[in-house]
């Protein structure tokens, strides 16, 4: 007898499970998948959303003009155009502003969740919502932390190279046409997450890498205002020597060239025309790089301060995240990624890293304070070192240097000026 009313409230339990069925969006009606996870444990997963229109080339993203009947989002969209790993060709496509949702269910469908929306890295060049796939198995697929943390994960796509990011350096092809995208995607959720059931007053933005970094300008810009609380930024933040392109023109017009477009006041409309595999293809990342010339320096399709998304300095922009919680981190060795391509001699056991080179990587790094900040460096990195340091504290140095330049330092620097300008956070009871 027990063992039958077992089966039937199982039984029960599968036919029953919880789901949102069709749900009512501003552009339309979306039906994802439901899978079950467990005993009174459900999930809803939306993939492939549009959170905007098709966005022109160049341009800000629009909003959707919405669709008749109801869309099935159960395929993840194509990740948005860029270079393929070996910089060969392109892969992805133009047509990518979508996101991806994962709604948690108990023994009822899901009310007020709070909601995190996931911004991925790589050096705004390349990554997707979903991220790298290895048999089915979605590098970025939420469905772990909607089930552990019983919450809403969203994962959006953005423009990334020469579509995200290439800039004239004036209003004709102003830039960060891929923080917009984020930016509309974060709005899109403001308005309609409570339709899934999460709480729209209640949204955490988090990213690693150049979508830490992301992260950052999306709390500093003045576009955001009201529509997320909390931000967690792992590995990247605004101050980043990598995260702004101060002179982007002069990068605009070397891709220009390879894509056979003038460089005078034609050049922004001959880009706008070209096809965007080649335009793709032509802000590539160029691996060339030693201690004289690191490799963060290549990364030149960044932000850019265009009076608009970003009205000022990164500095100068932490009381628009005033009202917002803000988690900063990096990893031990978080450099080490970058040093590696730059002193390559740091990962052969067997072969010295010279402390000539420990000089010339700090003499790049500290260009801009000259010969005293060089010397002041070197001091401070090699107090301990004694009269002979051995191979590995070299290397080891390297590595350091390398990690405090490039992430460790602008974090702590962010987190004390989001500290220094911040209001305590006052939740509604
Ligand atoms: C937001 O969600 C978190 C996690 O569930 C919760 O601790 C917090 O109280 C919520 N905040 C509001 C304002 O509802």
């Amino acid at each position: 007898m027990l063992g039958l009313l077992v089966a039937f409230a199982v039984f029960q339990e599968v036919i029953t499970g919880s789901s949102l069925g069709v749900v009512y969006t501003e552009g339309g009606m979306v039906q994802g998948e439901n899978i079950r996870l467990g005993y009174r444990r459900h999930m809803d997963v939306f993939r492939g959303v549009p959170f905007a229109d098709i966005p022109g080339r160049f341009e800000k993203p629009q909003r959707h003009p919405g669709w008749d009947g109801v869309m099935k989002a159960t395929e993840f969209k194509k990740r948005c155009i860029q270079v393929n790993l070996i910089m060969t060709d392109t892969r992805g496509s133009e047509d990518c502003l979508y996101l991806n949702i994962w709604v948690p269910h108990g023994r009822s469908v899901s009310t007020d969740m709070p909601v995190m929306v996931w911004i991925y890295g790589g050096g705004f060049l390349a990554g997707g919502s979903m991220g790298a796939n290895f048999l089915d198995n979605y590098l970025y697929s939420g469905q772990e932390i909607a089930d552990r943390g019983n919450v809403i994960v969203v994962t959006l796509g953005y423009r990334v190279g020469t579509m995200g990011f290439l800039s004239t350096g004036d209003s004709s092809m102003p830039g960060n046409y891929g923080l917009w995208d984020q930016h509309a995607a974060i709005a899109w959720v403001h308005r309609n997450i409570r339709s899934f059931g999460g709480d729209p007053d209640n949204v955490t933005v988090f990213g690693e890498s150049a979508g830490a970094a992301s992260v950052s300008f999306q709390t500093l810009t003045p576009h955001n205002k009201g529509l997320f609380k909390r931000a967690i930024s792992q590995s990247g933040v605004a101050l980043c020597p990598w995260a702004i392109n101060k002179n982007p023109r002069r990068f605009a017009e070397e891709v220009a060239l390879k894509v056979n477009c003038p460089t005078d006041q034609t050049m922004a409309a001959c880009l706008k025309m070209t096809d965007p595999a080649l335009l793709t293809l032509a802000g590539s990342l160029s691996l060339a790089s030693s201690p004289d010339s690191p490799i963060v320096g290549n990364l030149l399709l960044s932000p850019v301060i265009d009076g608009d998304f970003l009205p000022d300095d990164p500095r100068n922009l932490f009381h628009n995240a005033a009202n917002i919680d803000y988690i900063a981190g990096v990893n031990d060795m978080d450099g080490h990624l970058f040093t590696g391509l730059d002193v390559p001699s740091i990962n052969s056991p067997l072969v010295d890293t010279h402390v000539e080179d420990v000089k010339r990587l700090l003499g790049s790094y500290t260009k801009e304070k000259g010969k005293a900040g060089l010397d002041n460096a070197y001091s401070t990195y090699t107090s301990t070192w004694g009269s002979r340091p051995s191979r590995e504290i070299i290397k080891r140095t390297v590595v350091e240097i390398g990690t405090d330049f490039i992430f460790l330092v602008p974090t702590q620097a962010a987190l004390y000026l989001h500290a220094a300008n911040a209001t305590p956070t006052v939740w509604a009871a």
